[in-house]
């Protein structure tokens, strides 16, 4: 174990959807910081890119392509992390269907789409967490960081399907915490503000280039993955080990809880 409680060196850290958007600065975050990283989206070509720049850094990654709502390639995803590092110290379940979503009005949702949103944002993360425990606990514990979103206290609107799945990420993470803190696993969320990805400008143009920062924002400027990655760290490390079951909020001071 490192003398600096922050650091992740050496860690192994699955992060799904890590291919792209918010989730690819995290891998290449991490892996800067010294990790072993598992590039675990549905994107195969995604997870090969990030792997590449992160090797290209002098880091170490490796791709699972992974499709989280499916509860077998939660297991392979597992498995593949353990085959090539030996161990499973932190997931991120930041994998999710958000950008790709249209906003409308939440009588226009249809089932499919709604069921569908549920079954990789929410049961995503529940099938994510079954395959990674028999490791984390035989190990003698691990790090859970679960990526809810800000609209879980802003009850933002247009797209229904998506703010309850990520209210849902909220309940899962402190009723889990309570299952797991006896196998000495963390289980915490982060709720990011709208923050400026890939995926997030891809998706809504020049909404989210042009408008100004949310004036409520206390740091008033825009929001970047780099600013989630400090965060998610701290609650990947060693100085998070008494943290459990809780909720940290990440936008520059908009919503104080
Ligand atoms: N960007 C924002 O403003 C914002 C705000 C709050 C929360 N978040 C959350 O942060 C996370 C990252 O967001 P983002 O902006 O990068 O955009 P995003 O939600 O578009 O990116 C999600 C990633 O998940 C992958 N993915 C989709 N379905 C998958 C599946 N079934 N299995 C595995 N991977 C899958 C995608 O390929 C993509 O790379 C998400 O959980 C999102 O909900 C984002």
């Amino acid at each position: 174990m490192s003398s600096n409680p922050l650091s992740i060196d050496g860690k192994v850290i699955i992060v799904t959807g890590g291919g792209k958007g918010i989730g690819r600065v995290y891998c290449q975050e991490f892996a800067k910081a010294g990790a072993k990283v598992v590039a675990a989206d549905i994107d195969h070509d995604a997870n090969e890119d990030t792997v590449a720049a992160i090797r290209g850094a002098g880091g170490e990654a490796i791709t699972a392509t992974t499709d989280v709502s499916d509860d077998e390639k939660t297991v392979e995803m597992a498995r593949k992390a353990v085959e090539a590092f030996g161990r499973i110290d932190g997931l991120v379940n930041n994998a999710s269907l958000m950008s790709v979503l249209e906003r409308r009005d939440w009588k226009e949702i249809p089932n499919d789409e709604w069921d569908r949103v549920m079954d990789v944002n929410l049961r995503g993360i529940f099938s994510c967490c079954k395959a990674v425990f028999p490791q984390m606990k035989a190990q003698g514990g691990g790090k859970i960081v679960n990526i809810s979103s800000g609209r879980f206290w802003n009850g933002t609107p247009n797209r229904l399907h998506y703010s309850t799945s990520k209210a849902g990420v909220i309940g899962l993470t402190r009723s889990l915490a309570r299952e797991v803190g006896i196998d000495n696993i963390n289980v915490n969320a982060i709720t990011p503000g709208f923050t400026l990805s890939d995926t997030q400008i891809s998706s809504s143009g020049e909404y989210a280039k042009n408008n100004a920062p949310p004036s409520d924002r206390c740091i008033q400027r825009h929001q970047y993955p780099e600013d989630l990655a400090g965060a998610v760290m701290f609650l990947l490390s060693q100085g998070s080990d008494f943290i459990s079951g809780q909720t940290l909020n990440v936008d520059g001071g908009q919503f104080m809880h």
